[in-house]
């Protein structure tokens, strides 16, 4: 199972910025625990400032990967373009905060993603990334045991 992590902007200061909401650990130090324990999943990861290039990945990877987990940070209240973007590919999309975004400022009450993403998961600090982890292949295991009973006939 091919799993895509895009982090938006300013997830490249995780551990540094703001560590009373964010925490202190870097991303790339939790990428290793998650590797670990989903022995059986192939992670990329891909972190940008840049809207466009967020959009890019979703792209490229929208089509052939098995799942894609999107921290879009402030993108997630702004931008249609990411919105456009996630229904524009085929792979499932989960939108992950790392804070609890309604327990914050109401500008970030609302998404422009999540009416297109398979589910949002906000609040569980860097663990709500496994929790979308644990979501995606759940949903695999699924499918896969629909199409099975499917093929029994
Ligand atoms: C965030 C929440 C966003 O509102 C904020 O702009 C971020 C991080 C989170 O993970 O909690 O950059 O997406």
């Amino acid at each position: 199972m091919k799993i895509q992590i895009i982090n938006g902007p300013n997830l490249n200061l995780l551990g540094i910025r703001e560590p009373e909401i964010y925490g202190f650990a870097s991303f790339e130090d939790y990428l290793q625990e998650l590797v670990l324990h989903f022995s059986d999943v192939e992670f990329h990861y891909f972190q940008s400032n840049v809207e466009g290039e967020i959009i890019n990945k979703i792209h490229e990877t929208g089509f052939s990967f098995d799942g894609i987990i999107l921290n879009a940070g402030a993108y997630t209240h702004t931008s249609i373009a990411i919105h456009d973007a996630i229904k524009g590919v085929i792979t499932p999309v989960i939108e992950v905060h790392i804070s609890n975004v309604h327990a914050r400022e109401s500008f970030r009450h609302h998404s422009l993603i999540a009416g297109v993403c398979k589910g949002v998961i906000a609040g569980f600090g860097l663990d709500s990334y496994r929790l979308a982890v644990e979501a995606l292949t759940q949903q695999a295991k699924t499918t896969a045991g629909m199409h099975f009973k499917l093929s029994q006939g």
